[in-house]
């Protein structure tokens, strides 16, 4: 094996196990995957948008020589391969190492995580990896740079979505399911909505906060860290932060001294950029500010609120 290549794919897998994320995530402006070919798995040449066509697919980047972070983004497929029922989504792997890795050894990689059916590996001459690369915002450099995050492509072949660095198999897995059977039932998307709110709570969203003019690490941006892994609410010192259950943030009730109020979706949101409460009362400063986009926050206020509370 190429020691270059897995010396730099030790360095990938030490970066996404610590979690970092400086690319965000969430939906993105829905762009067509251009028109070209690619080598299936079993050798058959097939046409790239007719393949993404006709159902959600999640991609990702990989190469056979990778020994560390491919097999697991391998394994990730593989959980995710497993979690879906028969006629969901698909999933597509993607060789960043075409000089190299013929259909046959993606089929040999394929084969060690039992993917089904739904799962295929492709190879794209050079040239169209660039252009696909390009379309999901990646740089095309050598193939140990590739990228961990996992790309989202709607039934109509365009990318739609993206996850952050090693996303959960729960998360993947969610974006599949949407739209499943001509539109997903609004419990459904709830569910999806706080998978995914609860990474951004235990900081792997890629949500950044500031203090001040203080950018804040992932680590010291992480809701979970101040209150608490359950939302339970937590203190240091003199600082309380509040618990924010379903029934803390639901119930109307005086808080830091204001009128009584309660929390809707809106406010919530509000209060995360603006450090403001539904009573208009301003949050210390211990409290960050967060840039969140309007879907991250839903699925956070999804998470938190959810009847079965946040475990
Ligand atoms: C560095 C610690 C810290 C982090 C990280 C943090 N908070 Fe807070 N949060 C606080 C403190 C302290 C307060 C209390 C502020 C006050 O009462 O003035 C607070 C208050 C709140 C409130 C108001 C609750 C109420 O009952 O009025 C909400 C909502 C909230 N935080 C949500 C979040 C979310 C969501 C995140 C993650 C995206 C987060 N916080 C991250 C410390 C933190």
């Amino acid at each position: 094996m190429n020691q270059n290549l897995a010396r730099v794919c030790v360095v990938l897998a030490g970066l996404a196990l610590r979690g970092q994320d400086q690319h965000g995530f969430g939906p993105v402006e829905p762009v067509p995957i251009p028109e070209m070919t690619a080598t299936r798995h079993d050798g058959v040449r097939v046409a790239l948008r007719e393949v993404l066509q006709g159902r959600r697919s999640a991609v990702q980047f990989v190469f056979v020589d990778c020994t560390t972070a491919c097999p697991i983004l391998g394994s990730l497929f593989r959980k995710v391969d497993k979690s879906l029922g028969q006629t969901q989504g698909q999933l597509v792997s993607i060789t960043v190492n075409p000089e190299r890795d013929t259909a046959a050894r993606m089929a040999g990689w394929l084969a060690q995580f039992q993917a089904s059916e739904r799962w295929i590996g492709l190879r794209l001459e050079p040239a169209d990896l660039r252009r696909l690369l390009q379309v999901f915002k990646q740089e095309a450099g050598p193939p140990t740079g590739h990228t961990l995050q996992v790309f989202l492509v709607d039934d109509a072949a365009r990318y739609a979505a993206r996850t952050i660095d090693m996303p959960s198999a729960a998360s993947v897995a969610a974006e599949l399911r949407i739209g499943m059977s001509g539109g997903e039932a609004p419990e459904l998307s709830t569910r999806l909505g706080a998978a995914s709110g609860r990474e951004v709570y235990d900081g792997r969203g890629g949500v950044l906060g500031t203090v001040g003019a203080d950018r804040l690490d992932s680590r010291a941006s992480r809701c979970s860290g101040c209150h608490g892994a359950r939302a339970e609410g937590g203190a240091e010192g003199k600082t309380v932060a509040p618990a924010l259950t379903r029934e803390a943030l639901l119930t109307v009730r005086e808080r830091r001294g204001g009128p009584s109020s309660a929390y809707t979706e809106r406010t919530f949101c509000e209060g995360l950029r603006r450090g403001v409460d539904p009573a208009g009362v301003r949050y210390s400063d211990m409290m960050p500010r967060y840039q969140i986009d309007g879907r991250t926050c839903q699925s956070v206020w999804q998470f938190l609120t959810q009847p079965t509370g946040a475990k």
